[in-house]
């Protein structure tokens, strides 16, 4: 087996690192002990953006907003790992520039950004730090090529800034997929749109601007096949995401140790994902108990006619780290419109018709059915690296 080298240097690199990427994992599951422990191994860890207000003032002690909670909880990472990348979803309107913000102030490596087309990202770096000529590499998330072109374009025209790296993730991902529930539940689909061929494809556009491929991604072998196809790093969450350092909850991590590969399933229409895309999820999970053993709850009060239900994704997911403000909601004390305000709609609107609970809702990529174990971090970069 070929040992990884230390081929990975971006601009504003402390070193030379391993080509392994850790992904952002929100809500609260990839924070500073994930990302700080991958950068301890010469890896590069990737904190979630999401609910730092919550999980990074739950950490330190002390109340911060999201802007500080972010430029902490990247300044921590950089100390004690050496690097930090962040992920930043557009679709959490609310705390978008605020987490910028914090992510460039507190030093940030990396921004990755999706969820949504990032199409200000150049510009509001650009605000804070009054140049285009700095050592943050700014790369989209994409699905597609179409995408890549697309946002290249809107960046070039009105900032001058080409992307510093394209993340690209295929349909074996975990989190939201971005792609329709028709096309994945055909099996032809996933020949043709595999991260390979995506990967070849967007290989052609992007000519020399690095790609980090991600989406089912788990072995050494499979990291060794991208290196030699050209990638610039290879990406991984779900690997990760019931390691020892993950800041994921006990019964997160044992539904990835139980499941098997029925489990792993995909949300549909009539149960999905508030922003409209399929998310890839557990079934053990609370949540998807209660869809299926009370469907009743869960009409759209809204447009009760419709069949068509969604979840508050901000609540279950808080939930699912282990936040659960249940009793504040009986008591009426937050909104049941919009409990936690970090998916919103342009409008300012939750997405999520009001359906909020705390129930726990896991999500997974494709490949949660071949974890055993809970394990240090240290274990999986060994393996990664070919060690
Ligand atoms: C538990 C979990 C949580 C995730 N959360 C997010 C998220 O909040 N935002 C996002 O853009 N992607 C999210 N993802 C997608 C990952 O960043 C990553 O691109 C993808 O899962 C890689 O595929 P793999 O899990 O097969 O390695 C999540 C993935 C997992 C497994």
């Amino acid at each position: 087996m070929m040992v990884l080298g230390k081929s990975f240097w971006l601009k504003g690199f402390d070193k030379p690192r391993y080509p392994i990427f850790q992904k952002g994992m929100g809500a609260g599951i990839s924070l500073y002990e994930l990302a700080t422990a991958v950068g301890k191994e010469d890896g590069v860890g990737t904190i979630s953006s999401v609910g730092l207000d919550q999980f990074t003032s739950k950490r330190i002690g002390e109340k911060l907003n999201q802007k500080d909670a972010t430029k902490k909880e990247i300044e921590d990472t950089k100390k004690d790992g050496g690097i930090a990348a962040i992920n930043i979803m557009v679709a959490l309107r609310n705390h978008y520039r605020p987490s910028v913000e914090g992510a460039v102030e507190g030093g940030v490596n990396i921004i990755v950004s999706g969820a949504g087309l990032p199409k200000n990202l150049p510009g509001i770096v650009n605000e804070i730090l009054d140049t285009n000529n700095h050592k943050i590499n700014l790369m989209p998330k994409v699905s597609s090529v179409d995408v890549a072109k697309l946002i290249t374009k809107l960046w070039e025209k009105k900032y001058g800034y080409i992307p510093n790296g394209f993340v690209l993730e295929g349909p074996l991902a975990g989190g939201h997929l971005a792609w329709k529930n028709e096309e994945l539940s055909d099996p032809d689909f996933y020949k043709k749109n595999s991260l390979e061929n995506l990967f070849y494809e967007l290989k052609e556009f992007a000519q020399d601007i690095p790609i980090i491929p991600a989406g089912g991604i788990y072995t050494h072998e499979d990291a060794v096949r991208y290196l030699d196809a050209g990638a610039v790093a290879v990406g991984f969450a779900t690997i990760f995401a019931p390691t020892k350092e993950s800041s994921a909850s006990k019964g997160f991590k044992d539904a990835y140790i139980n499941s098997t590969e029925d489990d792993i399933i995909i949300t549909t229409k009539n149960w999905g994902s508030p922003f409209g895309y399929p998310f890839r999820v557990i079934r053990s999970s609370p949540l998807v108990q209660e869809w299926e053993s009370h469907p009743e709850r869960w009409i759209n009060k809204e447009n009760p006619d419709s069949d068509e239900r969604s979840y508050c994704i901000c609540s279950n997911l808080l939930g699912t780290a282990d936040i659960d403000k249940t009793k504040l909601l009986e008591k009426g004390k937050i909104s049941k419109h919009c409990s936690e305000g970090y998916a919103l709609r342009p409008d300012g609107t939750c997405p999520a018709f009001g359906n909020v609970n705390y129930n726990k809702l896991v999500t997974a990529g494709t490949n949660a059915v071949r974890v055993s174990e809970e394990v240090p971090v240290k274990q999986v970069m060994d393996a990664l690296k070919g060690l």
